[in-house]
């Protein structure tokens, strides 16, 4: 996930609010596996935590693990070796995903002394060892980030969607997007003149507009809206619930068991839950498991305030103070 860095944000925008959905639904939350939970908060090694679950319990296993870039949680190490002590666990996570199951493997770039190693190069033969077939490469866009200097600055990163076998599961209907021209029509063939659209919407296509870190640009800097972002908390990278909550809708179906085995602060958890799934998120640092369980007790309360599912990405009107071209520039031109 890329790094968020700042506590700038919007949220009196009416773009994100409290899911009116999820009404106090009394989960039961456990710390170790078993089939009494609707959501298992587990503290610990993710290893040896899914060496522990049934093999074929999980419809989606849905991750975005340490890229080894020296964050607050890990320690850098030669990209081999980072590899190398991933791939045990890699290895489980394959053994628990159901036979229609699905992993999404979410990456970015691991930089050593500026040269760049895009991370789903290095994962894709690996899964691919492991048996999994590729379904789609995603790209995620975001439009904020660090300024590169010496390189253009990166702006997406990319899931990788696997399945265990060709009979996987796919809700295509759960997350179409309203189309651009909905009253397009066949101009030719039988069906000419005919509406050539769905109308539950379009494929959302493998390129995905999602915010991650909007709030550090500037241009939420407007009277008013300068709080904390509603879905940030201390974790460095965490994932937007909603680029879960697409796989999750397309990917599983309700009650099954999705489970992100590098937690953190429990987004994937929180998407599966609002979605009426079940789920399981593991990870090694505490501080991390006890925000999950607050996040989640929140959305049980109908107070976890996240980014609606499908908003549209903000565009500046160009009336606010950071889009306009600053006096110093026009000065003397
Ligand atoms: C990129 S972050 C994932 C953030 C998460 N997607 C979220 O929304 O909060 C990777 C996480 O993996 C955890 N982690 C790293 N190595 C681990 C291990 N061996 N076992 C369990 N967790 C680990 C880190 O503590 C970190 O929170």
């Amino acid at each position: 996930m890329p790094s968020a860095q700042s506590t700038l944000n919007s949220s009196q925008t009416g773009q994100w609010d409290a899911p009116a959905d999820v009404t106090n639904p009394r989960w039961k939350l456990g710390s170790s596996f078993g089939p009494s939970f609707d959501a298992v908060l587990h503290t610990g090694d993710t290893y040896k935590f899914v060496s522990s679950l049934p093999s074929e319990s999980i419809a989606l296993v849905i991750s975005s693990p340490p890229y080894n870039l020296g964050k607050e949680y890990e320690v850098p190490t030669k990209l081999q070796t980072y590899l190398g002590t991933l791939k045990p666990s890699l290895a489980q996570l394959v053994r628990v995903m159901s036979s229609n199951g699905s992993l999404c493997w979410q990456v970015g770039n691991y930089v050593e002394r500026g040269e760049v190693f895009p991370l789903d190069v290095y994962y894709y033969p690996l899964f691919k060892e492991l048996g999994l077939q590729l379904r789609n490469r995603i790209v995620w866009h975001f439009g904020h980030g660090l300024h590169a200097s010496r390189r253009f600055s990166g702006r997406y990163e990319t899931l990788l969607w696997f399945t265990k076998s060709n009979d996987y599961n796919f809700n295509l209907d759960a997350v179409r997007v309203p189309a651009k021209y909905p009253g397009k029509t066949h101009y030719r063939g039988p069906k000419r003149g005919q509406i050539s659209g769905n109308p539950l919407g379009k494929n959302p296509s493998d390129f995905w507009e999602f915010l991650q870190d909007e709030w550090n640009s500037g241009l939420w800097d407007i009277p008013n809206v300068k709080s904390n972002h509603p879905e940030k908390t201390i974790h460095p990278c965490q994932f937007p619930v909603e680029l879960v909550e697409r796989c999750v809708l397309a990917l599983t179906n309700p009650g099954d068991y999705v489970l992100d085995p590098y937690g953190g602060v429990g987004s994937a958890a929180i998407a599966a839950l609002k979605n009426g799934r079940r789920a399981i998120s593991v990870d090694k640092e505490s501080k991390y498991v006890e925000i999950a369980r607050h996040r989640i007790q929140d959305l049980e309360r109908g107070q976890l305030v996240m980014r609606k599912l499908g908003t549209p990405v903000y565009q500046p009107s160009g009336k606010e103070k950071a889009a306009r071209i600053p006096a110093e520039w026009s000065r003397g031109q």
